[in-house]
């Protein structure tokens, strides 16, 4: 397969699309319009929308004669798409049928690559309907016929991520982090290495068939994870773990309030079960990758501004109100 491949990246407008649609446009994958990015919305691709070669379609990737049109006379297909809230219908929906008919497409379109972002700790019996339903969409893909590599990470973490920004957020203006799931175990990845791995599977036909578990090199409790958050950004708080049952009524509270919950009562079930390596599957390593320890990538976002540099934000607030 030639190094520029025409590749269709499902949730391309996501926290790991943005790292994998800039890290193929650096590589110079493709000339003009080979990276397709299908949304739902054509404003929730603004994330990637300005990456040279990088073309955002707006379609619903539920139906199928709009999936062929986007998959026609491609090489390669990504499969980012997931929601972390929803009912049975809908985690069956996007985490069991989309791979499924996807698979499907990808088998009349003649795609020669099929790579699908799974998650550590899927079980066809596993307690929540996130892992549940992540299950089915792999062995989905699996089963679908075309060559596939499956990614599973433990807890993804960015400059742009949701969770520990939060932690850093909730640190800067609590005197306590109250916090559920305290035990729950991760060995998070960094985005970066996620979208490094997802290139590499890309690239090496040799991958077809691999199940690869991507995760960085250290455990860390919840607790630990927020502490060490704290430390980075310089305003670490101390961690106050919930009883479960006053965290699953946390959790309740926030699924009757408006907008997508910060925690769901599925969500806790998915932290009882640990995101880290079986170890009895290859990790990053067998793609040549080191993973990045947290330590040492994340104060390049988390960390507080030193010398003059401290005055960025004040002076672009001050650059702004200017330009009113
Ligand atoms: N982030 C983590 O810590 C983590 C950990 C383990 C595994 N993973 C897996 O990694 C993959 C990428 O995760 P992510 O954090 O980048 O996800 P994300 O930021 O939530 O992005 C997912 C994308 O999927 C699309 N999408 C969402 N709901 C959809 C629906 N109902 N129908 C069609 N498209 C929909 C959205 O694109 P549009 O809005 O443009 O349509 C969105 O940009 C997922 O498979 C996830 O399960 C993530």
């Amino acid at each position: 397969m030639s190094h520029r491949l025409r590749v269709v990246v499902l949730g391309g407008s996501g926290f790991v699309g943005r790292s994998l649609c800039a890290r193929m446009v650096a590589r110079g994958q493709g000339a003009a319009g080979r990276i397709t990015v299908p949304t739902r919305r054509a404003v929730n691709a603004r994330t990637v929308q300005y990456l040279p070669n990088v073309e955002p379609v707006q379609c619903d990737v539920h139906d199928d004669a709009q999936l062929d049109a986007v998959l026609a006379g491609q090489d390669a297909v990504v499969n980012l798409v997931a929601i972390l809230h929803g009912n049975a219908a809908a985690f069956e929906r996007v985490h069991v049928q989309l791979p499924q008919r996807l698979a499907a497409a990808c088998a009349r379109a003649g795609v020669q690559r099929l790579v699908h972002v799974s998650a550590l700790g899927i079980d066809a019996d596993a307690p929540s309907r996130y892992l549940r339903s992540k299950a089915g969409g792999e062995a989905a893909v699996r089963s679908g016929g075309v060559p596939w590599t499956v990614l599973r990470p433990s807890l993804i973490y960015g400059a742009a991520d949701r969770t520990l920004n939060l932690f850093a957020q909730m640190q800067a203006v609590l005197p306590v982090v109250p916090l559920a799931a305290a035990d729950a175990r991760f060995q998070p990845v960094w985005v970066e290495d996620v979208a490094e791995a997802i290139v590499r599977c890309l690239h090496a036909p040799a991958m077809a068939g691999a199940v690869i578990e991507c995760t960085g090199p250290k455990v860390y409790t919840l607790a630990e994870l927020v502490r060490t958050v704290g430390a980075i950004a310089g305003r670490a708080r101390p961690v106050m773990p919930l009883p479960a049952a006053i965290a699953r009524l946390q959790a309740w509270l926030m699924e009757l309030m408006p907008g997508e919950p910060l925690l769901s009562r599925d969500n806790l079930l998915s932290l009882s079960v640990p995101s880290v390596a079986s170890g009895q599957l290859p990790g990053l390593e067998s793609l040549g990758i080191q993973a990045g320890a947290l330590e040492a990538v994340a104060p390049g976002w988390l960390a507080p501004l030193q010398g003059v540099t401290r005055f960025i934000p004040w002076r672009a607030v001050r650059l702004d109100s200017r330009s009113r």
